[in-house]
């Protein structure tokens, strides 16, 4: 069964054609990166209308490269939040003129959900229950799944998400958008043993994570030695911020292993998952296995939204033709979200 998926939550278009949840037929990407990165950042208004002038184009292309027409295509599924509201209104309102226009059902999918089925496609199917960690530029969630749209969330940050805290820290130094590759490539010249960080919410027995600590920590070292900063400093002083970054998520994977000492696996997704220091520190310190994306799915795709839409399709949770049946208020971020 193939299903056509559909991402434009920030700044990435993406569209792809997914059979039976993992098979991969297309999955293309185009990435806004270079339009933002004059601002720093990404600029809401400017993703929209870039996602406006691709998206027709690129399901055509999915298409195409998935050697598939409309009519092999059970269903569609399409990124309804979180996201930029102009972006997202892009993405479902294409899906939607799509949907109408074929027949075809329409499958709301959340995101940060969808990130661990970047995790699964083109994998093994993972053995349940198991938790998942997506830890992205804008969230730093760990789940208990159940099955593949069981998910209980069970930590989440308070402030800052991990990948905004190294966009924001690469940003600080001067380094570029976004942060971190960049970051992860110095700290691997520096050692984290010369630079002391403090520890963030170091009590296991709390289930949130928090990175403004740590990025204030950064600016205030950061205003403290900017004129003696040697590059070879500057490397010492990231790969500690990366490692007490990183070091957060796994002291937390083990807080709420200790509580669901049933899960199986653990899988990780999103930006952040892309980072091999993380994958060296997890292998040393978690005793169950560990399933990463492929590096390409780590990052925005539509193959993980296809691949969620897959399950969601089956389970029932497609709209009528009328779309009546369905919320499109976008998911919130925190414990209010929609599961
Ligand atoms: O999942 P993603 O592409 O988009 C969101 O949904 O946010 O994640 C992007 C985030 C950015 O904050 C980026 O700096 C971070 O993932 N990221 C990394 C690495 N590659 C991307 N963070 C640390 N190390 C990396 N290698
Ligand atoms: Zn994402």
């Amino acid at each position: 069964m193939n299903i056509l998926g559909i991402e434009s939550s920030c700044d990435e278009t993406a569209v792809a054609v997914v059979a039976n949840g993992t098979d991969v037929l297309s999955s293309l990407v185009l990435s806004q990166v270079d339009v933002h990165r004059v601002f720093g950042g990404v600029i809401p208004e400017i993703a929209a209308r870039e996602h406006l002038k691709v998206i027709d184009q690129l399901v055509h292309a999915g298409l195409s490269e998935a050697n598939v027409c409309l009519q092999d295509i059970a269903a569609i599924a399409v990124t309804q939040g979180p996201g930029l509201i102009g972006a997202l209104l892009v993405g479902v309102s294409y899906a939607k003129g799509l949907a109408l226009g074929s027949g075809l059902k329409l499958v709301p999918v959340n995101h940060v959900h969808a990130h661990i089925h970047g995790a699964l496609v083109g994998k093994e199917a993972p053995e349940y229950p198991c938790l998942a960690l997506v830890v992205s530029g804008g969230h730093t969630n760990i789940y208990y799944m159940k099955s593949p749209t069981q998910l209980e969330l069970m930590a989440y940050t308070l402030d800052d998400a991990c990948g905004e805290c190294f966009d924001k820290v690469a940003k600080l130094f001067g380094l570029g958008y976004p942060g971190g590759p960049i970051v992860e490539k110095m700290a691997k010249t520096g050692d984290s043993q010369n630079c002391k960080m403090p520890r963030m919410v170091e009590d296991s027995r709390k289930l949130v994570f928090s990175y403004s600590g740590l990025k204030t920590y950064m600016v205030n070292l950061h205003e403290r030695e900017k004129l003696q900063l040697t590059p070879s400093r500057v490397a010492d002083v990231l790969a500690a911020f990366q490692d007490e970054a990183l070091g957060q998520l796994v002291r937390k994977l083990q807080s709420v292993r200790r509580l669901k000492p049933q899960a199986k696996m653990i899988l990780i997704a999103g930006g952040v998952a892309a980072n091999l220091r993380f994958r060296q520190l997890m292998a040393q310190e978690i005793d169950i296995p560990v399933q990463f994306p492929n590096l390409k799915y780590c990052s925005d795709n539509a193959a993980m939204i296809a691949g969620m839409g897959y399950h969601l399709y089956q389970t029932g949770l497609a709209s009528s033709a009328d779309f009546d049946d369905i919320s499109w208020d976008c998911y919130s971020r925190y414990p209010y979200e929609k599961t």
